[in-house]
């Protein structure tokens, strides 16, 4: 459905200035003028204004702004990523909504895209702030072969694919703190949840969660964030396409994903390794386990991170909240 969509806002915007005959679309498109006059009602519903006319046609007069699959689809060149993709205007959590259709059996590569969410979840049972329309809120669905172990890889390999997006869109210089925070000017812009469902020594499926804080304004942020996130609009200065965002995003993925396949961690190490924000400096990991202080290091083979204490013993850090000691 989302396909089809796709080609008939291709063919109303090659000549936007003029009508184009239902009759002449339908064929184009191969569908019936009733399945047309169908995709054309849902393109209004989300905001795009069609005019049409009696026995002349129809003409694409403006678009809205949005993820919405049938935009994404135009920019897309992942196969994987295309295969599903499911938009929702507002769920709890996209994640929640994932593993459900996961449990219901969806395919690998199911991506889900919402406006908002109710309940966005963070690392360590935080809440994601979600607003509505702004922002992008996404996860997919990830079956590999792999054992368990590997889990935490693609959490490095999404941080490396929203660190490209953001510098091939946008010419921005984004770096990653440990394992899943993007930051711009020191800032988080973007999170990653990967929550996984395993079997004794194999994985069921991933869900792979990205935020990414796209056109946010300060005053959309809660003052506790202000000082600590930011988004691609307030770095760049102007609001950007969040369609093509999407696009890029799960280009870059698919990359990754194929990258961690063939070669594993080797796969992608050095691209997250040279965004790293911690590399070489004096960082204070608060865990379960309590407090550590130290220089951070690269990553070990599992994906940890390498920390030489001040007493000079070696430490791997699986999991915390990291803060860079001044
Ligand atoms: C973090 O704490 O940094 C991780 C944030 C992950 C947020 C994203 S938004 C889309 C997906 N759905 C969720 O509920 N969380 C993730």
């Amino acid at each position: 459905m989302s396909r089809l969509i796709a080609r008939t806002l291709q063919s109303l915007r090659k000549n936007p200035t003029h009508f184009i005959s239902g009759g002449l679309l339908a064929q184009e498109l191969g569908i019936s003028r009733a399945a047309l006059w169908k995709h054309v009602g849902i393109l209004k519903a989300h905001g795009y204004v069609i005019e049409s006319k009696k026995a002349t046609g129809y003409r694409l007069i403006s678009s809205p702004e949005g993820p919405f699959p049938w935009e994404v689809l135009l920019h897309l060149h992942s196969r994987l990523f295309s295969l599903n993709i499911v938009y929702k205007n507002s769920v709890p959590s996209t994640n929640e909504l994932a593993a459900h259709l996961a449990l219901k059996g969806t395919g690998e590569g199911t991506v889900i895209i919402a406006e908002a969410q109710t309940r966005g979840k963070g690392r360590m049972g935080r809440e994601w702030h979600s607003p509505p329309g702004i922002n992008l809120y996404t996860s997919a669905v990830l079956r590999p072969s792999w054992p368990p172990t590997k889990g935490p890889f693609l959490t490095l390999a999404a941080a490396v694919a929203v660190s490209e997006t953001l510098e091939d869109l946008y010419g921005l210089r984004p770096q990653i703190k440990w394992p899943n925070d993007i930051l711009l000017s020191g800032k988080k812009v973007s999170g990653i949840l990967t929550e996984m469902n395993t079997e004794q020594d194999r994985v069921n499926f991933i869900i792979l969660g990205i935020g990414i804080n796209v056109n946010s304004s300060v005053e959309n942020f809660p003052p506790s964030l202000r000082d600590r996130a930011t988004s691609v609009r307030e770095v760049l200065g102007k609001p950007v396409n969040r369609a093509l965002c999407t696009a890029s995003l799960y280009d870059h993925l698919d990359e990754c994903y194929t990258l961690l396949q063939e070669h594993s961690l080797e796969g992608i190490r050095d691209k997250w390794e040279a965004r790293s924000s911690l590399a070489g400096k004096l960082i204070q990991v608060s865990g379960p386990g309590g407090v550590l202080r130290g220089h951070a290091g690269t990553l070990d083979s599992d994906g940890a991170l390498l920390i030489e204490t001040d007493d000079g013993r070696k430490e791997r850090i699986i999991s915390g909240d990291i803060t860079l000691c001044s």
